[in-house]
């Protein structure tokens, strides 16, 4: 079986960051913070993260807050929900979490939550259950959970809980697995995992193998290495990870690595981006492939930051 190219997928990440006039970097422009966080965990993932220059990453994300406490995906543009999360993501990564206002972005995350329990992503107002993991996962890093009725934040996700055992983006949306991961993730954050029937979303977890070893994220879906961390995660937090087939999973994220010029795509011989490439070394990492770092399938942050946040003060 091939292995992991760390060299190559590290010096992809570094390369699609400092070439600022990539195809992939222009597209991403206004969700550079988004960027930043999957290339940032994958550096420090593979052991990396030394790599980088701490003080201007910093400097940037500072640039990127805005007056209400959010940030945005870029210097000059509206804040979101989405986006503050990478933000705090990237300053645990780095220990620097003491370079916030803690309760001015708490403050911003608290005024998302609406009567019913749900998080709208900004001052717009499109609710998703996405912005309910977001602020728990958030507010949790932040250890200010108690500035939002979690009660009422519970109880709306398990609106979204649907007779096959997943979950959608609102009540009634169709199962999906990049929303179970953000519906158990935010579950497991509140410590209300009993709500859910782990042997009912167990299967439909494992279900979502194909021939190839890949993850789907819905029946009749192609595989794609993104799900291998939605699905994954969600079924290591419901304890039923034994149920899906570790070997083959493995097989096929590293059989979508550009082994020559590093980087990891969607499916094999796809082209390459930064999230597949930080969704397949973060799935490898959470089928314990040899030399990575943990990661943590809650936070989505290395075990040992995730650890460095609530242990060591
Ligand atoms: C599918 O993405 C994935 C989701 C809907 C879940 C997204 C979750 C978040 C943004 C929460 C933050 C996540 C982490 C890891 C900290 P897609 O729209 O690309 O799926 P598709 O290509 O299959 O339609
Ligand atoms: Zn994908």
């Amino acid at each position: 079986m091939a292995e992991l190219a760390v060299d190559k997928h590290v010096k992809y990440i570094l390369a699609v960051e400092k070439n600022k006039d990539s195809f992939e970097s222009v597209v991403m422009d206004h969700l550079r913070m988004n960027g930043a966080y999957w290339g940032l965990t994958a550096l420090d993932l593979l052991g990396k993260l030394d790599s980088v220059n701490v003080d201007e990453v910093i400097s940037w994300i500072l640039k990127c807050q805005h007056e209400s406490g959010g940030f945005s995906g870029n210097i000059g543009h509206d804040p979101h929900i989405l986006y503050t999360l990478s933000a705090v993501q990237v300053l645990a990564l780095f220990n620097k979490l003491d370079v916030l206002d803690i309760d001015k972005v708490a403050t911003y995350i608290t005024g998302l939550q609406n009567e019913d329990g749900s998080f709208s992503g900004d001052m717009w107002g499109e609710v998703d259950t996405r912005f309910s993991y977001i602020a728990i996962c958030c507010l949790s890093i932040l250890c200010c959970l108690g500035k939002i009725n979690v009660e009422k934040a519970v109880s709306y996700i398990l609106s979204c809980k649907n007779l096959d055992g997943g979950f959608g983006c609102t009540p009634g949306g169709e199962s999906h697995a990049g929303q179970i991961f953000c519906c158990v993730g935010a579950l497991a954050l509140t410590g209300s995992l009993h709500y859910v029937d782990k042997d009912l979303l167990g299967w439909w977890l494992c279900e979502r193998q194909v021939k190839s070893g890949g993850l789907n994220g819905r029946p009749e879906k192609l595989p794609d290495v993104c799900y291998s961390w939605w699905v994954l995660s969600s079924l290591i937090m419901i304890d039923r990870v034994h149920w899906i087939d570790k070997e083959k999973l493995v097989k096929f994220i590293l059989d979508c690595q550009d082994v020559e010029n590093g980087g990891i795509s969607d499916r094999p011989d796809d082209a390459v981006d930064v999230y597949h490439t930080y969704f397949g070394v973060a799935g490898l990492s959470l089928l314990n492939y040899p030399g990575l770092k943990a990661i943590d399938p809650a936070y989505a942050l290395p075990v040992d930051v995730v650890n460095r946040i609530f242990f060591s003060g």
